[in-house]
């Protein structure tokens, strides 16, 4: 079987590793890729991934691609490609294609869409509202005393949020969003939601339109800084399980979170086949929807699938065929953990082309795996090409052994300006 995978980041490094240990796969291709996906070989006859140096974003480029290798399935990573509808184009051309099609993605594409279904099928999330004119924004913003998050309404690179604590600030993240479109026509609507208190953790659904299989907790670091300071990135590390919500509760966000979603999509006619992520934030009153993503995170997928035991392929054929019903997802009782080392400066500017030292030594490790970001070749070096570089992931027995041993992998592993935090983890093992 043939396979093209679409994305070049960490969460594609860690989805071709694990696709490559299928025994179905004969070929495979990454779009465009990185220096680490290069390096990955596929389980079944040992042929190497083949990156081919198409943007995920092109998608004419991608559909003539498929229409002359024919891949069985195409497997998308990142979320701009699923809004511009590329699920929707194979689709018409008779290509299989794991991910939600345009209108399923919207539950991340659009916020102002996802607020309103939530609240239209009883999903605990935050008070909120969506506006089209300022002013009636700045009057929902003053109701809650200026405490608030604005949120533009499309996509704009994880950055279309603004957490204000009074009315100045919500009054210059109105301005900013929809009177000078910071964003763009992201901005044009944006949604106003309360400030929620609590412990944020990520959760991961499979979904193959009619039923859904919840991964195990996960939490990200979005900030850059130890402590959960600095400015937000797209994340800095992220560790799984997390002993923030228990099995128990778990069960529970099943059954008011994932369960009237599902009703909600076979009510609406969405046909989700994907994963759908829903940031919850864990507060006093129980878990609440604060964000849906229609894709796996990142780096939320390198601690997963380091964990994930079924074949994946297996899984995500089955998410587009409708049989996922018939699987039952199994995980390592491990723990795992997945430390971001970054370039100088991010997320604000940063150089590129840094040598990197110590891959190897790191890889060699036990049950440690470097996940490659913003890598690329220059003659036989491995240099930094991106924000978020590498994402050095290990398993334990316990988080502790977990952590400890992602750290020692970290320690191997050097470039200029490389930044990271030391402290991923660190919340759960108090
Ligand atoms: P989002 O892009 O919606 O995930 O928002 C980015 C970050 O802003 C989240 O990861 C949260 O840390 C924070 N955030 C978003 N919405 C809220 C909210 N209603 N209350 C508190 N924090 C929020
Ligand atoms: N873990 C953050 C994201 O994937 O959006």
């Amino acid at each position: 079987m043939k396979l093209l995978l679409i994305g070049s980041g960490g969460r594609e490094h860690a989805l071709a590793w694990k696709l490559a240990q299928s025994p179905k796969l004969t070929r495979m291709w990454c779009a465009p890729g990185n220096a680490g996906i290069a390096g990955e070989r596929l389980a079944g006859n040992g042929a190497a991934v083949e990156c081919a140096p198409l943007g995920a974003e092109d998608l004419p480029g991608l559909l003539k691609f498929a229409q002359e290798q024919r891949p069985d399935l195409t497997v998308v990573g990142p979320d701009n490609p699923l809004a511009l509808g590329i699920v929707d184009l194979f689709q018409q051309h008779g290509l299989p294609i794991w991910g939600p099609n345009r209108r399923a993605a919207q539950f991340e594409s659009s916020k102002v869409f996802a607020q309103e279904f939530m609240e239209k099928y009883g999903i605990p999330t935050a008070r909120a509202g969506a506006f089209t004119v300022p002013a009636e924004a700045s009057r929902f913003a003053a109701s809650l005393g200026g405490r608030c998050a604005v949120k533009a309404d499309g996509l704009a690179l994880g950055k279309g949020v603004i957490i204000c604590k009074d009315m100045a600030q919500a009054d210059a993240a109105i301005d900013e969003i929809m009177v000078k479109e910071a964003f763009g026509a992201a901005g044009r609507k944006l949604v106003i939601q309360e400030l929620l208190e609590g412990t944020e953790i990520s959760l991961h659904v499979l979904c193959d339109g009619k039923s859904a299989r919840l991964f195990p907790t996960s939490q990200d670091h979005k900030r850059a800084l130890d402590g959960d300071a600095g400015p937000n990135t797209g994340g800095m590390g992220t560790y799984s399980p997390t002993p923030f919500l228990t099995d128990t509760h778990l069960g529970m966000a099943y059954n008011d979170i994932v369960a009237p979603w599902l009703k909600g999509c076979a009510a609406e006619g969405i046909d989700f086949r994907g994963v759908l992520y829903p940031g919850l934030m864990l507060t006093a009153q129980g878990p609440k929807v604060l964000e849906f993503n229609a894709r796996f995170g990142d780096p939320e997928t390198q601690v997963y699938l380091a964990r994930l035991e079924n074949d994946l392929v297996e899984l995500l054929l089955a998410c587009v065929e409708g049989t996922l019903d018939r699987h039952t997802l199994s995980w390592k009782p491990a723990a795992a953990v997945c430390v971001v080392m970054a370039s100088g400066g991010y997320p604000g500017s940063y150089a590129k082309g840094k040598p990197i030292s110590g891959l190897d030594e790191a890889n060699a490790l036990p049950d440690t795996k470097v996940f490659h970001a913003g890598t690329a070749r220059a003659g036989n070096q491995v240099v930094t090409s991106g924000g978020r570089v590498l994402g050095v992931t290990a398993l334990g027995r316990n988080l502790k052994d977990a952590q400890a041993a992602a750290y020692r992998a970290v320690e191997r592993i050097r470039f200029e300006g490389a930044q990271f935090r030391r402290d991923i983890a660190s919340k759960a093992l108090k």
